[in-house]
C-alpha cells in the first residue's frame, strides 16, 4: 500500500517540488496542507493526485487531522518578517507540528531546518536560530526526524524576491554575505533529493543533510544572471551585487 506523507509548504517554493516529486513515484500517496484548499496553487496539486487538507500551524487541531495515518511528513516552517514576534511565532508553530507528528505516530519527519548560528557563532541570526530551536525541540521529544539544510534558491533570483530594479534599468542584488562563496540550490532539484530520504529511511533517520547544487560568490551569480538573461529580462545586460547590511 503506498505510504502517506504529509507535505507543509506544498503551496510554495520549498514544499511545491517535494509534493511533485511524491507525486510522480507511486511508492507514495501525497496529502498537502494549505491555509486555502481553494487556491489555484492547491487545486493544481489536487489535479494531479493530491490529498488537499485544510490546517494552518496556528491550528493545532487541524495538524493532527493532517498528520493522522501518515508515514512521513515534510516540515517547512515560515518566519512572517512582518509580526514582531516572528521569531517566537515560528518556534511556536514548528512545535505544534512537532507535537502533531508525535501525537499521529508519524514514522519519518523531514524537517528544514537552518543552522543554530547564535550558538555556534555567538551573534543571533533569528530565522536560523529559530529553525535550530525547532530541531532540537523534535530531537528532545524523540521524534525520527532526518534534518535538511536548504540554502540561498537559485529561484529567488527568477522570482525577483532578492533583486531590485535601479533607474539605470539595472538589477541589483541584496544580500549580505558580498564577497563570500556560498552554497545555494535550485528547490525544484531539491524535491527528488527529499524524495530519496523518504524512500530510504533507513539510511537517513537521524542524520542532518546540508543541500548544495554550487558553491560561488554573489558577483559570480550576477555574472551568470547578466549572461543567460539580461538579453530578455535584465535589460540592458548588468546585475550588480550590493552588501545589504542588518
Ligand atoms: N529563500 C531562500 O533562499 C531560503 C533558503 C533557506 C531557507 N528558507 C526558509 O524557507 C522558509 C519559507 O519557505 P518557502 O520559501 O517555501 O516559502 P513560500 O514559498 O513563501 O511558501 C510558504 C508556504 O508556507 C505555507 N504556510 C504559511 N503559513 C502557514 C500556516 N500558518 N499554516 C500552514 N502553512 C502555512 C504556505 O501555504 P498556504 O499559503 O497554501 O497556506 C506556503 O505553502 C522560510 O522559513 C525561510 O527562512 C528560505
Amino acid at each position: 500500500m503506498a505510504k502517506i506523507i504529509t507535505v507543509f509548504g506544498a503551496t510554495g517554493a520549498q514544499g511545491g517540488p517535494v509534493a511533485n516529486a511524491l507525486l510522480a513515484d507511486p511508492e507514495f500517496k501525497v496529502r498537502i496542507v494549505t491555509r486555502s484548499a481553494s487556491s489555484a496553487k492547491a487545486k493544481a496539486l489536487q489535479e494531479r493526485g493530491a490529498e488537499v487538507v485544510e490546517g494552518s500551524f496556528d491550528d493545532p487541531f487541524s495538524l493532527v487531522r493532517a498528520l493522522q495515518g501518515a508515514h512521513g511528513t515534510f516540515v517547512m516552517t515560515q518566519y512572517f518578517i512582518e509580526r514582531p514576534d516572528f521569531y517566537q511565532l515560528e518556534i511556536q508553530q514548528g512545535k505544534a507540528v512537532a507535537d502533531a507528528a508525535q501525537a499521529a505516530g508519524v514514522e519519518h519527519v523531514v524537517f528544514s531546518s537552518l543552522d543554530a548560528v547564535q550558538k555556534t557563532m555567538g551573534f543571533p541570526c533569528l530565522l536560523y536560530d529559530s529553525k535550530a530551536h525547532v530541531e532540537e525541540y523534535m530531537k528532545t521529544i524523540g521524534l525520527p526526524v532526518t534534518v535538511v539544510k536548504y540554502p540561498l534558491y537559485y529561484e529567488s533570483y527568477l522570482s525577483l524576491r532578492l533583486v531590485k530594479k535601479l533607474e539605470d534599468d539595472t538589477y541589483e542584488i541584496g544580500y549580505a554575505i558580498e564577497g563570500a562563496a556560498m552554497h545555494a540550490v535550485s528547490v525544484a532539484d531539491m524535491g527528488f533529493a527529499v524524495r530519496e530520504i523518504f524512500k530510504n529511511r533507513a539510511e537517513w533517520l537521524g542524520r542532518t543533510v546540508g543541500f548544495s547544487g554550487g558553491k560561488h560568490t554573489i558577483q559570480q551569480h550576477a555574472d551568470i544572471l547578466s549572461k543567460h538573461l539580461a538579453p530578455n529580462v535584465f535589460k540592458p545586460t548588468k546585475v550588480t551585487p550590493t552588501m545589504t547590511v542588518s
